[in-house]
């Protein structure tokens, strides 16, 4: 886990070691700084001002000013590479985050789901950028901190020091024991964090669907509940948590009044004793028994804040198994080693194919299918909900792999083809389609990068899309709003097969791209589809049996199998299923389904 984190820190590897090397540099000035004082206290004495040496003075005021100055610029250097050091390595792990999941293959997708993708490359990036910060500044400071200081207060107080050594093991127990008690609490509200994140983007991105079935005050009971939760279980780890401060202020006041007594006493007496407890420092002196409490100071502080690290990484280390979870997954789909690049024709041959979406489903979503289509016919495909006929259609731009058999695209297993080659001849108008935050223009060139304003334009009269464009003020330069919400179901579905066709692809698979577009139109897209796109495969799925009976042939799916495969004439009569679909869309007269009975009038945009 750590190798694969490591891994991230890339060109902010000088930045990581440059901010602990001026961490050192401040400490050790800090730490020499209150001996300076010391030193610089002890020179002036007010009741004998005749023997104060104003050079003395002069020369460690200097020192001190110096030495406050370097630390000053040692801190400030510590801390922006520090800052440069944690942020990189954030965004190295936000990209590699993004980049793999683009990787993906459908089949990855399905395993994770969106808002725990998002909440990975969000909250759990931040809680290691903040890890990584503390580890690469304040845990190196806070141990170097306490032992430096210890050792000054050695130097300077000598056997008074003691003290600092006897307070440290059972305050750092205390505080130990807190942050210990607190931890699992912490990380239960970290997962109900995720939990609510993900209640919260699933009622924000189904605020429509919330509203048209007045669900807001369920939904709001929902989401106190949540955040209910996290409340109580935050405020629990705070409570334990807010026994540091006390822990601690209790060891400081303790520290420090057994060193004022014990000092004073001392000078007081100035007798024997003051001699066998400093033997190794300096005399006693008012200024040194003032910076020994400065220095006890910083070594409780520095406890606490080793503690708080502690703390932090342990918290980090769930966050850090969610990435790596998402870093180290692999791609289960590869491009073969010596790719194709050419798609020789529009030709789709299904060889004995089954799928299942895991290995570890007991059924097969698709069984037995046998299908050979010709480049450049036009296949109408239907069946019932959940017959696997997007499973079906999925497999010839290998959204996913077959399980059993092999399908074929131009003559050639479509493992043999280079990914990027073969998504480019087969243009798939997914049944979930979307559109991006952008201008028309911008989403239309996903198709194609380079398409000129006329070839959009020419997409767009073929997918029946530039008439009700020209109605937009703003035309091919009109905002469309994140998930394409200001343009209706129909007019998105347009749009979306004016994408795919600016592909000029060699197969266009259409998935129930036409439900919410109303008859008259959905017949004008297939008479262009006829007329100016003639040699492209085009594979139709729809509901309705007007979408698919001029088709060459239509293939009726049932339960993951192929149930017929015919020409309306054919099936009409003699397959049951078709028969029955096709009554029950007709009743009450035969159905406006072709262009030719419609007339140019035609029906409005319902969509
Ligand atoms: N990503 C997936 N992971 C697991 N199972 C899936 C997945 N997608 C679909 N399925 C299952 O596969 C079966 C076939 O689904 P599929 O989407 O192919 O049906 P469909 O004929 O396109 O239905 P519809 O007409 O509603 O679009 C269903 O039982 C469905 O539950
Ligand atoms: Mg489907």
């Amino acid at each position: 886990m750590l190798k694969t984190l490591m891994k991230c820190i890339r060109e902010y590897k000088l930045s990581s070691i440059l901010s602990p090397i001026f961490v050192s540099g401040e400490v050790v000035l800090e730490c020499m700084i209150p001996f300076i004082i010391a030193k610089l206290v002890n020179a002036i004495d007010v009741e004998k001002p005749a023997l104060i040496d104003i050079n003395v003075i002069l020369i460690y005021g200097g020192l001190l000013i110096g030495m406050a100055i370097l630390s000053l610029v040692c801190g400030a250097l510590a801390g922006a590479f520090c800052a440069k050091a944690s942020a990189g390595f954030a965004k190295n792990l936000r990209k590699d985050l993004y980049y793999k999941v683009q990787e993906f293959s459908f089949e990855n997708i399905d395993k994770f789901s969106t808002s725990s993708l998002v909440t990975r490359m969000t909250t759990d990036v931040n809680n290691i950028q903040m890890s990584y910060m503390m580890i690469i500044r304040t845990a190196i400071r806070s141990p170097m901190m306490m032992v430096f200081s210890l050792v000054m207060a050695f130097i300077m107080g000598g056997n008074l020091a003691w003290i600092f050594v006897v307070v440290v093991p059972p305050l750092a127990a205390v505080l130990f024991f807190i942050m210990w008690k607190s931890m699992p609490l912490f990380h239960r509200v970290f997962r109900k964090y995720d939990n609510l994140n993900e209640s919260i983007q699933e009622n924000v991105k189904g605020i429509r669907v919330v509203k048209s079935y007045v669900r807001e005050e369920f939904e709001k009971e929902k989401f106190d509940r949540a955040a209910t939760d996290v409340q109580v279980d935050f405020t629990k780890a705070e409570r334990i948590l807010a026994w540091n401060n006390p822990a601690m202020q209790l060891c400081f006041y303790g520290v420090l009044s057994t060193v004022l007594f014990l000092g004073s006493y001392l000078i007081l007496k100035n007798s024997n004793l003051q001699l066998i407890l400093a033997q190794s420092g300096s005399a006693l002196t008012v200024g040194v028994i003032s910076q020994l409490i400065v220095y006890g100071m910083q070594i409780l502080m520095s406890l606490m804040m080793f503690s708080m690290i502690f703390a932090m990484i342990a918290m980090s280390i769930e966050s850090a198994r969610r990435i790596c979870e998402v870093l180290g997954e692999q791609s289960t789909l590869h491009d073969p080693e010596n790719p194709v690049f050419e798609v020789a024709d529009g030709s789709i041959d299904f060889d004995d194919v089954s799928f299942k979406y895991s290995a570890s489903a007991e059924k097969n979503v698709l069984e037995d299918i046998d299908l050979h289509i010709r480049s450049g016919e036009t296949i109408g495909i239907i069946g019932g909900t959940g017959s696997s006929k997007t499973s079906l259609v999925n497999l010839i731009s290998r959204l996913y792999d077959v399980t059993e058999g092999s399908v074929k695209v131009g003559g050639k297993d479509v493992r043999e083809y280079d990914l990027t080659a073969l998504r480019n001849q087969v243009a798939v108008v997914l049944q979930k389609n979307v559109l991006f935050s952008g201008t028309i223009k911008e989403n239309l060139r996903w198709g194609n990068p380079d398409a000129t304003d006329e070839e959009l334009v020419e997409a767009c009269k073929l997918a029946q899309a530039d008439e009700f464009i020209q109605t937009f003020p703003d035309k091919y330069d009109t905002h469309i709003e994140q998930g394409g919400t200001n343009v209706s179901g129909g007019q998105k579905q347009r749009l979306c097969i004016a994408r795919a066709l600016l592909k000029k692809p060699k197969i266009l698979i259409l998935d129930d791209s036409t439900s919410a577009v109303d008859t008259h139109t959905d017949a004008l897209i297939r008479k262009a589809f006829r007329e100016y796109i003639p040699t492209t495969t085009k594979i139709i799925i729809a509901q309705r049996t007007s979408s698919v009976e001029d088709a060459d042939r239509i293939v009726i799916m049932e339960n993951g199998r192929i149930e017929a495969v015919g020409t309306h004439e054919q099936l009409l009569d003699a397959d049951p299923i078709y028969t029955e679909v096709y009554r029950t869309q007709n009743k009450g007269g035969k159905a406006v389904s072709s262009l030719e009975e419609m007339g140019e009038q035609g029906g409005a945009d319902n969509a």
